[in-house]
């Protein structure tokens, strides 16, 4: 199993309800191979790195604080594992034009950052750089929301492609190490979409959690922070007075009391709320007591490996190996196939 992230800084309530909580449950039942996207950043980014390598840091040490064990999956940055340059070239020479310029996300994000110069190379490109991600590790499922569906339906159709023009797996003894599940003739194995569930997780403006509205929750907010944040956090708009009845079903902030909050808090301010027996401010203190205690131990964990810069670059140096090491298995594969020689 295989999932990416790119590097946009410190993460949020959003991205780790949609992503990482659901990676850290599956480090335990399947091979997983975590990384962050440093090279998907540059598609659109390339103008101005400076924050890159910062940015990749933070998200690394929050993937960390979020509970993914270095003993039980491979955490990597993408840049940093060679593979990952090599094999979108070789895929490159397979894929039709059309097939990238009707990736949904093509005409849409040129439309939607009009502020970037989205005509580059690099860009059209995107999905052959996500495909190689998953390729590369011949993996089976990718956990991923349903913005990503389309790339994973990408990858699946640029395997079969390659498997139809090199359709023998000339390594016998690697394919034979896949184990009796995969048919051994193949080098790329189509993966499966893992569709993560990801409940509605609105910021504090009401609008969907996302940094590019500024409304978010950082998984490292000191809980002053988080208090403050939802103080002035948009409510059921009709319920204007402390005496008016609310309706917990149109608040955002009932929607955050679904994600965190116990069946017995979540009583308590429907019950209030629906008589007028509480006010907001009420109402939103007990969020706040909730995810505040959701990240104690989060934050507890992630100012163990501030504290120690050493072990960060220990774990990412050991990622980086052992993803090599998978990746490496595969380009073997793929470079017989293709043709190439040893
Ligand atoms: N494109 C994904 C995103 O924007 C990140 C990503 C890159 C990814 N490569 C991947 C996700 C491979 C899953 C598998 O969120
Ligand atoms: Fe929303 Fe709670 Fe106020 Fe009701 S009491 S409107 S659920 S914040």
């Amino acid at each position: 199993m295989l999932s990416g992230m790119r590097p946009t800084g410190k993460l949020h309530l959003g991205n780790y309800m949609g992503a990482l909580y659901n990676w850290v449950r599956l480090q335990h039942e399947y091979e997983c191979y975590f990384f962050v996207a440093d090279l998907h950043a540059l598609t659109s980014d390339y103008a101005d790195t400076s924050q890159l390598k910062q940015n990749t840091l933070e998200v690394l040490v929050d993937f960390l604080a979020g509970g993914l064990d270095p003993e039980k999956c491979v955490i990597f940055v993408q840049s940093r594992v060679k593979p990952h340059f090599e094999l979108p070239q070789l895929l490159a020479m397979i894929t039709p034009l059309g097939w990238l310029e009707r990736v949904p996300t093509y005409k849409e994000q040129q439309e939607n950052l009009s502020n970037k110069d989205l005509s580059t190379y690099g860009f059209l490109g995107y999905p052959l750089m996500m495909a190689s991600d998953i390729l590369l590790y011949q993996a089976h499922f990718v956990p991923v929301g349903q913005d990503q569906v389309a790339h994973v339906e990408f990858t699946r159709e640029i395997a079969r492609r390659f498997n139809n023009f090199y359709p023998f797996n000339p390594v016998p003894a690697q394919a034979a190490l896949r184990g009796p599940d995969l048919p051994p003739a193949e080098v790329l194995p189509e993966p499966q979409v893992l569709l993560t569930p990801s409940p509605k997780l609105p910021g504090t403006d009401g609008r969907k959690m996302s940094k590019s509205y500024g409304n978010t929750i950082l998984l490292s907010d000191p809980e002053p922070v988080i208090r403050q944040k939802l103080k002035p956090m948009v409510t059921d708009p009709a319920r204007i007075r402390r005496t008016d009845p609310g309706n917990p079903e149109v608040c955002p902030v009932f929607d955050l009391h679904k994600v965190f909050s116990s069946a017995e808090t979540q009583q308590k301010a429907r019950e209030g709320c629906t008589t007028a027996g509480i006010g907001c401010i009420e109402c939103k203190s007990w969020v706040a007591d909730a995810i505040v205690a959701e990240l104690a131990p989060i934050q507890e964990r992630r100012a163990r490996y501030e504290s120690d810069p050493g072990l960060v670059k220990d774990i990412l140096e050991d990622g980086r190996r052992r993803a090599t090491v998978r990746a490496e298995q595969t380009m073997r594969e793929v470079r017989a196939a293709v043709g190439l020689g040893e």
